[in-house]
């Protein structure tokens, strides 16, 4: 038990799959998952751990922001002795290049975020996914013959603000797209020397005020979905 996860030692498997949402994390459990075991439901932040095609994976929600992603990843990394999480969430495209319900494989996270300096003093506004899941995640896309973008993001603490244009952070970064978690996932996977990987799909385009529907938002993301779950099994 931590602080905010009351799952007992044992109940977490080694990789975990976070989307930001968890009547989410309750979807993907419910509907690829066997043996399924509901082991977290503090703040109904719902965390279920079962197994994939017989390996055991854990689902989980991190809540939006790097204060909440923060909180559930150190937790799970350090007193869980989970080896691997992956983001699985939606992000607004910067420009229309991207287009609606394209897949993104984080190669970096860019924030104006503090998150970083005052949790562990590392003082870059950019860092990159940690260890082996991002190219795990490549291979096997291919193999799926799933077309997938490397990009960096912007995870910005900031969803609503009176000015639309591009931050001047995602500019400097030619940053694509902007979501809210991931810079404080690669940063406590650094410092915990554990693997990070964030996947998202474009569920808006900013510039042109297009979004996926709520009703396709559930189909839309299986896509996404069954990527890391099946990067799940190679890891
Ligand atoms: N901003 C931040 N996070 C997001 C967005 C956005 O426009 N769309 C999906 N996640």
């Amino acid at each position: 038990m931590s602080i905010h996860i009351n799952a007992k030692p044992g109940d977490i498997a080694k990789i975990v799959l976070m989307p930001g949402d968890p009547l989410r994390a309750k979807y993907i459990a419910d509907h690829y998952l066997d043996n399924v075991k509901k082991v977290n439901e503090t703040r109904n932040a719902f965390y279920f751990t079962g197994t994939y095609k017989g390996k055991p994976v854990t689902i989980g929600s991190s809540g939006m922001g790097c204060a909440s992603i923060g909180i559930y990843s150190f937790e799970l990394y350090t007193e869980y002795e989970v080896d691997c999480i992956i983001r699985i969430g939606t992000c607004g495209g910067y420009t229309a290049d991207l287009k609606l319900l394209d897949l993104i494989n984080v190669e970096a996270a860019v924030s104006e975020s503090s998150f970083a300096k005052y949790a562990w003093g590392i003082e870059e506004d950019r860092i990159a996914h940690q260890g082996n899941a991002f190219s795990v995640i490549q291979e096997t896309a291919k193999k799926m013959d799933f077309t997938l973008r490397n990009e960096a993001v912007h995870s910005s603490d900031i969803f609503y603000r009176k000015d639309m244009d591009v931050p001047a952070i995602a500019l400097k970064h030619h940053c694509s797209a902007v979501e809210m978690e991931a810079f404080a996932l690669f940063a406590n996977a650094k410092y915990t020397k554990k693997n990070a990987a964030a996947l998202l799909t474009v569920s808006d385009i900013i510039p042109t005020h297009e979004k996926i529907s709520s009703e396709a938002r559930e189909r839309s993301l299986l896509p996404m979905i069954q990527l890391a779950l099946e990067t799940s099994l190679q890891l």
